[in-house]
């Protein structure tokens, strides 16, 4: 197969985790027989520093003429004290999230095999682990309603519409479909709101009925309110399969997945839009306390490639093989730094990129 990547590396410890996953590119190439053409480009404070802003006219470019986007991270002390509309993180990704229709967030929390203590719930709630995916409605809500200030007040507004919703629902039911029939389980979707309070959340409701009882109704659906979900993913987080919510929720309740998980060091997303086309980062940021130290862990990042590889190029097989890598890695006791723990051997960055590029 031949396929355009732009890689984006970004801020932080975005460039040094990227090389290791283009080092794993790079291994899946040779043992698969693909060839992949990748494209640099500037992004967040990288773009500011190297050609005025955040988000480049030529990165758009490359990426548009890309089959799909590696991202690292962005942000940092360095462009803080910039307005926030020019500042990295709102300046690129929020722009990039929109450009490129890029709805649907997924972001699988799983704790693999072996880092059960890095969790911070108790032993008998992560029992032998626990495996979901957090779906994000990503280009719509809060984040992107109408916005307003005068002297005394500001706001956003909260609006979907229905078929904003129905495509969301949509991913979240097929994903549930498609993580049954590889494992076995029972296909279930729970999706979050605040419907005992906003209108937008008792649309979404609504709609969430109609497109299960329609087009999805051997899929078991739960609803719960936002507040009660936060609590219910400590207290039983080995019950959720897909959880399926609006933009401003799913930021919230994703990186309390992710803190659950273990560390944020391992965890990947895919920002999908349709057709095939999708941006892929890890969800830790670029973490400037350790950049430069060669202790970052590249699994996120790596895990984001084998993401891109299963849901722009669907190359399943090499998906799995970088994923069975990082197991395989983890059972020989290789530890980054944050998810050390007794008895293991600790690692830098790349140490842990070669020893999951011998295993490939
Ligand atoms: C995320 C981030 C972004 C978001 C920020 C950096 C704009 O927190 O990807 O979850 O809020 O969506
Ligand atoms: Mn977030």
């Amino acid at each position: 197969m031949e396929k355009k990547i732009a890689v984006l590396s970004g801020d932080g410890i975005g460039p040094e985790v990227m090389i290791e996953a283009i080092k794993v590119l790079k291994k899946i190439e040779e043992k698969f027989g693909h060839s992949f053409q990748l494209t640099e480009a500037n992004i967040g404070g990288a773009g500011i520093d190297n050609e005025g802003k955040a988000l480049p006219e030529k990165t758009i470019e490359v990426c548009e003429e890309a089959d799909a986007v590696l991202f690292g991270s962005v942000g940092g002390p360095k462009w803080e004290n910039l307005p926030p509309n020019e500042q990295p993180e709102r300046g690129a990704l929020l722009p990039l999230r929109k450009h490129f229709n890029l709805y649907a967030n997924l972001r699988p929390a799983k704790i693999f095999n072996g880092l059960q203590a890095a969790s911070p719930l108790r032993a008998d709630i992560v029992g032998d682990g626990f495996d979901f995916l957090v779906v994000r409605e990503l280009t719509g809500g809060a984040y992107f309603g109408e916005k307003g200030s005068d002297e005394t007040s500001a706001w956003d507004l909260m609006k979907y519409s229905v078929s904003e919703i129905e495509r969301i629902v949509r991913v979240a039911f097929q994903s549930a479909k498609t993580r049954a029939s590889a494992t076995g389980k029972t296909a279930k979707v729970c999706s979050v709101d605040k419907a005992n309070v906003l209108s937008s959340s008792v649309l979404w409701r609504k709609v969430t009925n109609e497109i299960h009882q329609s087009e999805f109704p051997e899929i078991e659906l739960e609803h719960l309110y936002v507040d009660n979900a936060a609590m219910q993913l400590l207290t039983r987080p080995r019950d959720f399969d897909v959880i399926v919510t609006e933009n401003l929720f799913g930021d919230i309740l994703s990186d309390e997945s992710a803190q659950i998980s273990g560390s944020i060091g391992m965890l990947a997303s895919a920002s999908l839009s349709d057709g095939g086309f999708g941006l892929y980062e890890p969800s830790g940021g670029s973490a400037p306390d350790i950049q430069g130290m060669g202790i970052a862990n590249p699994i996120a990042q790596i895990l984001s490639l084998s993401l891109l590889l299963q849901h722009s190029f669907g190359l399943t097989d090499e998906a799995k093989a970088i994923e069975n890598a990082i197991q395989s890695v983890l059972d020989d006791g290789l530890r980054t730094g944050d998810i050390m723990s007794d008895g293991m051997k600790k690692v830098g960055t790349v140490e842990m990129g070669d020893a999951i590029c011998e295993k490939i």
